[in-house]
């Protein structure tokens, strides 16, 4: 079938915006007759990539391209951390010719006109879309806070794809830009009493091994479950599977009072105890960890909340002898959280605050073996991505592992 298009659509089609909009437009059709999209939506924002990990050469060429033919993106758009610390690279040895393409990147993105936020929490730095909002949303656990936290509506959109939304403020309207696709199929009941945050990101990676793309919808998660905990179950179930949207009966906006099954039987229906959470968790370290000698926590990037618990676990305490500690977070969020004097108790203690950062899209600068963090994302992909041995353990433990 084929797409229908408005004036303003037919117009971006044939020129008249300028070269960059017409690309954009050009793509745009290609995904929509991928998914047999018949019209477009308008976004009210976009959650972009621009980090060199991805996009390589060609993502750097690509968005290069877009800002010569002077492309400007049309609704606010932020992006993904980006593959270095952009204010401390240097000092924390990171190579120089890497990060010269990651500035090429910064400087494209800049010309495109994108917010830079740097960081794959934008709902925690100013851009929060409404409820029912249509929005193209990249980084995949932004996806599913916006999708399932908020009610927002967006796909996982591709990397190279989410600037063209940005340019020409539209995107295809299929998957879960429609209705009958963000019903849940699968049930997850949680037995397991109360649950800590690390409960939350365990929780999460069971749930994406579990669903896969299915959309599940869970029961027992208290209403008092807090945004950084809906964060990581939302990101964990993204790494572990493809899960870009779940619903908590009573809890998410499109599970709250009304039923997220629509009148239809889940198609497969699971209780996770105490036990399988214990034995989830467990799983999640690596099988040969030596010393822990590098902590790292901050996927999704740390919220001003989580520095200040983090400080409180610090204070008057100082790193063991060649320990680091690692903590990724929004440039806002590290000035807020200098403001409050939180970032002072850090740094006395030893940490380090790698703003606008993300280990898993960035090299690792270092040869440690064995890293510990609290994150379930991080814990997905860090042993793979940087062959190292990793132990999976609260904040509370990352602490005590590594200070005096
Ligand atoms: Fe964010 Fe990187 Fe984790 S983009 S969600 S810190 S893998």
């Amino acid at each position: 079938m084929a797409v229908k298009l408005n004036k303003e659509e037919e117009a971006m089609l044939r020129g008249d915006h300028g070269e960059a909009p017409k690309i954009a437009m050009e793509v745009l059709m290609r995904l929509a007759t991928a998914f047999g999209a018949e019209e477009f939506v308008p976004v009210s924002s976009v959650q972009a990539m621009a980090h060199y990990g991805s996009l390589h050469d060609a993502g750097l060429e690509w968005l290069e391209k877009l800002a010569a033919l002077g492309g400007q993106c049309c609704v606010p758009t932020t992006q993904d951390p980006a593959s270095v610390p952009l204010d401390k690279w240097e000092s924390l040895g990171f190579d120089g010719a890497y990060a010269a393409k990651q500035k090429r990147l910064a400087q494209a993105i800049k010309e495109l006109g994108e917010v830079l936020t740097w960081s794959c929490t934008p709902f925690n730095v100013g851009s929060i879309p409404r409820f029912g909002d249509n929005v193209a949303w990249a980084e995949s656990s932004a996806v599913s806070y916006a999708n399932s936290v908020i009610g927002a509506r967006t796909n996982r959109t591709p990397a190279g794809l989410a600037i063209c939304a940005a340019i020409a403020g539209r995107i295809p309207k299929e998957r879960l830009y429609l209705d009958e696709n963000r019903t849940a199929t699968v049930k997850v009941n949680i037995d397991a009493g109360t649950l800590s945050t690390l409960d939350y990101n365990t929780i999460g990676i069971m749930l994406g091994k579990f669903a896969g793309t299915r959309i599940p919808a869970l029961t027992g998660i208290p209403n008092t479950a807090s945004s950084d905990q809906l964060k990581y179950l939302g990101a964990s179930a993204a790494s572990s599977g493809s899960v870009a949207l779940y619903h908590i009966l009573g809890v998410t906006p499109e599970a709250f009072d009304r039923d997220p099954f629509k009148g239809n039987k889940p198609a497969e229906e699971v209780t996770w105890t105490r036990q399988d959470l214990a034995a989830a968790e467990q799983a999640l370290t690596t099988k040969n960890p030596g010393e822990i000698e590098h902590v790292v926590v901050g996927c999704p990037h740390y919220s001003i909340w989580e520095l200040k618990t983090l400080a409180k676990l610090v204070a008057g305490k100082k790193l063991k002898k060649n320990k680091e500690f690692w903590v990724y977070t929004p440039f806002e969020t590290e000035s807020l959280a200098q403001r409050m004097g939180v970032l002072d108790v850090l740094k006395e203690a030893g940490i380090q605050i790698l703003a606008s950062n993300c280990l898993v899209i960035s090299p690792y600068p270092r040869s440690h073996k064995t890293l510990m963090t609290d994150s379930g994302k991080f814990a997905s992909y860090l042993p793979s991505e940087h062959h190292i041995e990793l132990v999976y353990g609260s904040i509370e433990n990352c602490v005590k592992a590594v200070t005096e």
